[in-house]
């Protein structure tokens, strides 16, 4: 028993520390263990939003990938199908070649691409795994893994790089060729006023003309236009018209001359059809020479064709005149003797249009044949030939004058070669083979052989 007044034991005292420790450890672990379970539940959270978003994701991916690769494949096949046609249309008909040669590249590989089996790489998206740091509550949530399609392969970026190449190479085509038929009409329609100038008094084929004046009319309006309102289908056909129909108008004059010379020629007794004709051919004159030959031709009535070199008929006027006087038949052979197919339309135009006018302004005389320089031709030069007026004509018979140089060489050359109809290149430039028609006329006669000009052969376009 204690005694009133006294103080409390010490044992007494320890007890209260004891519990209030007790009190506090217990107080920090349920504050700790509520603190870890909310930290715990925010990380279920996370993961549980991770595996949603993942899942989401691998879902739509393929849909997605596969409707941006239709659509890029659509305008990709509309590119092409746009280009096609129009690379198509515009052969030969675009001065700059690697204009097209951009869309047939562009084409290349666009069909390339088109063609390509499509297919659709994924890769695996992984939600890590997480693990609860309690022993007490030990528990793991494990790692998720999804597959995703992340883009086509093509993709839908080249796709459509390739349909824009496409697109814009097929502009500028499109741009070229209407730029080319508007500078392509030019030409014609000068052929055409052309023929239609050279042949005023002429009795040409009324309808045919008719047709050549309306289409002139039409690409006036064209070319009034300018070359921006040109719709080029419209124009190369217009421009086609133009070119078919003078060839046509003068194609109809070359027959009527020829069949009024054939006529006249069968007056005289002469038919190609029947008679073993040869034709002597003399180029690249006239030159003072060929007054020589005349005479030896004029001594023996011999008739002769001359392919006359425009420079040379403007230094010479008179004697391309006396050619013609004597009953001979002249014709074009260029005015400066190139090689023709070197040259552009324009030039080739200019060398027989200026001979043409140089042979008329001199003899009156509209010649309606050309020689090519050394035989050199091919279907552009013979087109803007014609279209000038003029039937091509090449030999048959190459005496080899300008080689050999000698008279009795030359005619022993011909007499051992020649057929009926032969048509013999001759060149009055060279004096030797002046010196040797007197006695190659005189021995062609004593074989039965009839001299004509050489449109009288019954077929002159030998080569
Ligand atoms: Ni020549």
């Amino acid at each position: 028993m204690s005694t009133p007044g006294t103080t409390p034991t010490p044992r007494h005292r320890r007890w209260w520390v004891v519990a209030l420790v007790v009190v506090l450890l217990a107080a920090v672990v349920v504050v700790a263990g509520v603190l870890e379970h909310r930290a715990w539940e925010d990380t279920v959270a996370r993961y549980e939003a991770d595996v949603a978003a993942q899942a989401a994701e691998a879902q739509g991916s393929r849909a997605a990938a596969e409707a941006a690769y239709t659509a890029g494949h659509d305008d990709l096949t509309a590119a092409i199908d746009a280009g096609v046609p129009v690379l198509a249309a515009s052969e030969d008909q675009v001065a700059d070649d690697d204009v097209r040669r951009s869309l047939v590249q562009a084409l290349d590989h666009a069909e390339t691409l088109r063609d390509t089996p499509v297919t659709y790489p994924v890769h695996t998206s992984v939600v890590a795994a997480v693990s609860r740091p309690n022993p007490l509550r030990s528990q793991t949530l494990p790692a998720v893994e999804a597959e995703v399609v992340e883009a086509s392969d093509p993709s839908p970026d080249d796709l459509d790089a390739s349909a824009a190449a496409v697109t814009d190479a097929t502009e500028a085509v499109v741009e070229a060729r209407r730029q080319w038929a508007y500078d392509a009409l030019g030409p014609a329609v000068t052929d055409a006023r052309d023929a239609l100038t050279d042949l005023t008094g002429e009795s040409v084929d009324a309808a045919t003309e008719q047709e050549l004046v309306e289409a002139v009319t039409a690409a006036g309006t064209i070319l009034d236009a300018g070359p921006d309102a040109v719709d080029a289908e419209a124009a190369v056909e217009l421009r086609d018209t133009l070119l078919d129909t003078t060839e046509a108008l003068w194609t109809d004059r070359i027959d009527r001359v020829v069949t009024a010379r054939r006529a006249a020629a069968q007056a005289d007794g002469v038919d190609c059809t029947v008679d073993r004709c040869v034709a002597l051919t003399f180029d690249d004159g006239p030159v003072a020479d060929t007054r020589r030959l005349l005479r030896v031709l004029e001594r023996r009535k011999a008739p002769a064709t001359f392919f006359l070199v425009g420079a040379n008929v403007e230094r010479n006027p008179e004697i391309a005149r006396a050619v013609v006087d004597a009953g001979h038949l002249v014709a074009n052979h260029s005015w400066n003797h190139p090689q023709l197919t070197t040259l552009d339309d324009a030039e080739v135009r200019e060398e027989l249009r200026s001979t043409t006018d140089a042979i008329v302004d001199a003899t009156g005389f509209r010649p309606y044949l050309v020689r090519p320089p050394y035989g050199d031709v091919d279907d552009r030069v013979r087109g803007i030939s014609l279209r000038s007026g003029l039937d091509t004509v090449l030999w048959s018979l190459d005496s080899d004058d300008w080689r050999t140089r000698d008279a009795e060489q030359v005619h022993d050359d011909v007499m051992a070669r020649v057929e009926d109809g032969s048509n013999v290149l001759l060149h009055d430039i060279h004096p030797t083979t002046v010196d040797a028609v007197g006695k190659l006329v005189r021995d062609l006669r004593k074989e039965g052989f009839t001299l004509v000009t050489v449109d009288l052969l019954v077929e002159p376009e030998q080569s």
